[in-house]
């Protein structure tokens, strides 16, 4: 059987690969340093909680990683641990540094002096590119990030090909664009403003405040995301490869998307922090801005070129926006509306 380790196995994308890997065969062992019941939620959402093994991992703990990697011997290793949530980074540059640039360096070390059959992925991301230095993001732009976050993220993606480069490990990282699904963290931009219309819909909240609406991104669907991941690792040795739909869309775009999934027509009024938007209907604001959730310095704009992944992995985002919407909000409608 074919050993896989995933760090931040309780994450969206952990839980999403594990799923996958186990549908493979796959003998899955899991990461983690939160252990609580809550935590579980989402292997238990795809009724796998019972068919991984949780170990304790640390990445603040050079330790901990190097005993996990020495002793487990795995045959793909898949860093998607990391303090990943962009807005926080810049309160936590530190933690957020040892944990997502450090970290991934433990790992790459212990492969490289105790498991160098060990393939690994390193969970890179477009938040590299930050303030964009072409107008399409392939594995060859320049990177430019904008936030604590970003900059780490930067360290361990160049970590890992310096490793590669260095001592011919299978090390690959993959620049993935934002993936969001039903199993995303509320306080991704997506996922809140799911729940929280949702909760509206149900008459149990009155208005959703966000932040930035001009801001774009390429978004896809998760679930498939987890499956370029594994691609990458299936090669003879290891590479770069940008994972991401091809296509861009504002935070408002995706508000409208979303509130068309719970038959909100919305009507929109003011600009940046006055902007508000309002049912059609009943004439109800349900939308604010609150500058408390702009950030320091923004990424306008993303838009990735997976051309790469199409033609070497055969990798391609299904899911269209609208879609992903349909899917996010189905899920939470119908969680609110039990609880
Ligand atoms: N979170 C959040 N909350 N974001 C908001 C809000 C709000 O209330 N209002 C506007 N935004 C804007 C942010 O300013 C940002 O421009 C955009 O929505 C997306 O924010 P997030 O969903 O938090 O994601 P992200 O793009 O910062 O980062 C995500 O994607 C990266 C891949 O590019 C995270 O998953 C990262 O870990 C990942 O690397």
């Amino acid at each position: 059987m074919t050993k896989a380790f995933i760090s931040g196995i309780l994450g969206q994308d952990g839980a999403y690969l594990a799923e996958f890997l186990l549908k493979k065969g796959y003998e899955v062992y899991g990461g983690s340093r939160r252990n609580s019941q809550d935590e579980l939620y989402r292997l238990q959402v795809l009724g796998i909680e019972d068919e991984v093994s949780l170990v304790p991992f640390d990445l603040l703990d050079p330790y901990n990683v190097f005993e996990t990697v020495s002793a487990g011997q795995f045959d793909e290793f898949y860093n998607l641990a990391a303090q990943s949530f962009v807005g926080s980074s810049w309160e936590t540059p530190v933690v957020t540094s040892n944990t997502d640039a450090m970290g991934p360096l433990y790992i790459l070390d212990a492969i490289k002096r105790n498991s160098p059959h060990t393939k690994f992925y390193q969970a890179s991301t477009s938040e590299m590119f930050g303030l964009i230095q072409e107008p399409r993001q392939s594995e060859r732009t320049p990177f430019y990030p904008r936030s604590p976050y970003g900059v780490a993220k930067l360290f361990a993606h160049s970590m890992t090909v310096n490793y590669r480069e260095s001592y011919g490990l299978h090390a690959s990282s993959g620049i993935l664009f934002n993936h969001e699904s039903p199993l995303r963290g509320v306080q991704f931009v997506t996922k809140k403003i799911t729940t929280q219309l949702s909760e509206i819909s149900l008459g149990k909240r009155d208005i959703l405040f966000l932040g930035n609406l001009d801001a774009k991104r390429d978004w896809g669907y998760a679930k498939e995301y987890v499956e370029g991941m594994w691609q990458m690792l299936q090669l003879k040795s290891g590479d770069d490869f940008v994972l991401a739909s091809g296509k861009t869309s504002s935070v408002r775009d995706f508000v409208i998307k979303a509130a068309e999934c719970l038959d909100f027509e919305l009507e929109w009024e003011g600009e940046q922090l006055n902007e508000k938007a309002y049912i059609k209907s009943t004439g109800k604001q349900i939308l604010g801005i609150d500058e408390k959730f702009y950030r320091p310095a923004e990424v306008d704009i993303l838009l990735g070129n997976p051309t790469k992944a199409k033609d070497i992995l055969g990798w391609e985002s299904q899911t269209d926006l609208a879609d992903l919407a349909k899917i996010m909000v189905k899920f939470d409608y119908d969680r609110i509306s039990k609880s």
